[in-house]
């Protein structure tokens, strides 16, 4: 952090946001002009527009920064907190490959923006919170050759010609002349931590299900715990039957990778954080989903690896909130299972003893996120929650209704939904509020039980809420995350694949709780 002037700062790279069209007076027309008036050739060649998340590298001429990097903000006045990650993210991404050691960003021209209400302190977290999120790869997961970060993992393995990956900068410097240093360093510090915590987010999901099965999902929560001193439950299937886990246990029971109610907690059992509340994130572990007995047809099926997503998203939340905030109360409950069909399965037409004692008719074993989620919520009131939040990549439908870039929200009371909402907005996520229609309750009416898993197709985003309602006896919100937690082909601001989704709101929501 330099609260020196943009053109006084040495780096590797030195990142100027320009708001579109590209105004070249104040310290932008200084620092061009000891640029050798670069960008503005570059704008006269409209190779430089100034449109959001537009890159553009170009020479320093006189400056003491090794090369410039533009990214387009596009316009100011639209700028708001997601779009401050991203374009932070985008200029990182396109580093993609570079050497870069130190990069500097000069914060003033996404201060300065009338969205953004923090000054320079948010303005320095969300920018550093999207230069963290923009260098996770997934290819470092199992890829062999050195795709891995140049200069970092030089070890002279494999194809040089594949290095892609985003750098690993060891600087980065946020330039703000006449800055408060002090302010902007602990909101960098906030941004690491909470991009850090979307990243842990993103490296779990992505792993293939022949590697995270729901024990070793277990173990890497219990690392986890240790590593930052949550207390933590793995709810075994004896224990789980015996809690009267009939729904969870239906899954869970399908797979040779036995289910594992995965619990961790900061604070101490039952205590309330500042709002009053014993809070609980809930997030569907589903390690593969199949389908089970009522397969699901084999196109793109390799994506239901994903949908453990919501699970490692609360991991990591409540591993965020850890760092942050040590000991603020809060609690994670993630079910996890392998959806699989098998002799042992679950079959349409089951009827099972949900943990709340109501009787469920599984009308269709796809549906097995809601299952694995009621217990899930019935046992965090079990353990005290006074407030639910669940989490979960839980309808198509949901990313056919709003898309990958707004996740699908439900709640009740209102009030509560609104906190959820406030925290979303702070943490720069998108959410849209959907109806729990009453009138559609009659539709998960079963024949033979209290009532059925799966309604007819009409409605079955709202219906898939309907049916977690009925599991929650306290203020409680769903997040449908199943458009957002991945994207399926990369953006100039993610890479491929999990996005971290949600994690950011959870972070939010509990660290407003925090003494
Ligand atoms: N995990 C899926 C939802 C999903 C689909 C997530 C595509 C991400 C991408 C969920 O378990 C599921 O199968 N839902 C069904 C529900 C239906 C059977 C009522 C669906 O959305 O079709
Ligand atoms: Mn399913
Ligand atoms: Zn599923």
């Amino acid at each position: 952090m330099v609260t020196d002037q943009p053109w006084e700062v040495p780096a590797d790279v030195l990142v100027i946001p320009l708001a579109a069209p590209p105004a070249f007076d104040g310290p932008l027309d200084e620092l061009d002009r000891r640029a050798g008036g670069e960008l503005r050739s570059l704008a006269a060649f409209r190779e430089l527009t100034g449109k959001r998340y537009e890159t553009s590298l170009a020479n320093s001429g006189e400056l003491p920064a090794g090369r410039l990097l533009t990214v387009g903000i596009g316009d100011v006045a639209t700028l708001d907190r997601e779009s401050v990650v991203h374009v932070a993210a985008a200029a990182e991404r396109r580093l993609g490959g570079r050497i870069v050691h130190s990069m500097a960003i000069w914060l003033t021209p996404l201060a300065d923006a009338p969205g953004l209400d923090g000054g320079a302190a948010l303005a320095g977290e969300l920018v550093t919170r999207g230069v963290v999120e923009g260098s996770y790869d997934p290819k470092s997961i199992y890829r062999t050759s050195p795709d891995a970060h140049p200069g970092h993992d030089a070890a002279g393995r494999g194809d040089w010609g594949t290095i892609s990956a985003p750098p690993l900068v060891d600087e980065l410097i946020l330039v703000v002349p006449g800055g408060d240093a002090a302010a902007v360093l602990a909101g960098a510090r906030r941004g690491q931590i909470i991009g850090e915590g979307a990243n842990l987010a993103r490296g779990l999901a992505n792993r293939a299900a022949n590697d995270v099965s729901p024990v070793v999902l277990a173990e890497e929560a219990r690392a986890l715990a240790e590593q930052h001193g949550l207390w933590i439950d793995i709810v075994e299937p004896e224990r789980a039957t015996q809690l009267g886990m009939g729904m969870f246990m239906a899954i869970g029971r399908g797979s040779d990778n036995p289910p594992r109610m995965i619990v961790l907690r900061s604070g101490g059992e039952g205590e309330r954080d500042s709002l009053d509340r014993h809070l609980a994130l809930i997030g569907k572990g589903v390690c593969f989903d199949s389908g089970g007995i009522s397969i699901k047809p084999s196109d793109r099926m390799e994506e239901m690896k994903m949908d453990k997503t919501g699970a490692c998203t609360v991991i990591a939340a409540i591993a965020t909130v850890a760092r942050l905030a040590p000991g603020t109360p809060l609690l994670a409950v993630a079910p996890a299972v392998e959806n699989m069909p098998g002799p042992h399965s679950t079959r349409p037409g089951d009827i099972v003893t949900a943990m709340n004692g109501k009787t469920v008719d599984i009308t269709n074993t796809d549906a097995e996120g809601r299952l694995i989620l009621g217990d899930a919520m019935s046992y965090a009131e079990h353990l005290g929650a006074t407030h639910l939040v669940d989490v979960a990549t839980l309808t198509g439908a949901v990313s056919r209704a709003l898309g990958h870039m707004v996740t699908g929200a439900f709640g009740t009371p209102q009030d509560f939904y609104d906190q959820v909402a406030a925290a979303g907005q702070r943490a720069g996520e998108r959410y849209w509020q959907l109806p729990l229609v009453d009138d559609y309750v009659p539709e998960m009416d079963s024949w033979y039980a209290d009532l059925q898993n799966a309604g007819s197709s009409e409605g079955s985003l709202v219906k898939s809420a309907l049916f977690l309602r009925e599991f929650a006896t306290v203020p409680w919100v769903h997040l449908d995350i199943a458009g957002t937690a991945y994207f399926r082909k990369a953006t100039s601001f993610a890479a491929r694949g999990a996005t971290g989704a949600s994690h950011a709101t959870l972070v939010e929501l509990a660290l407003a709780g925090a003494r």
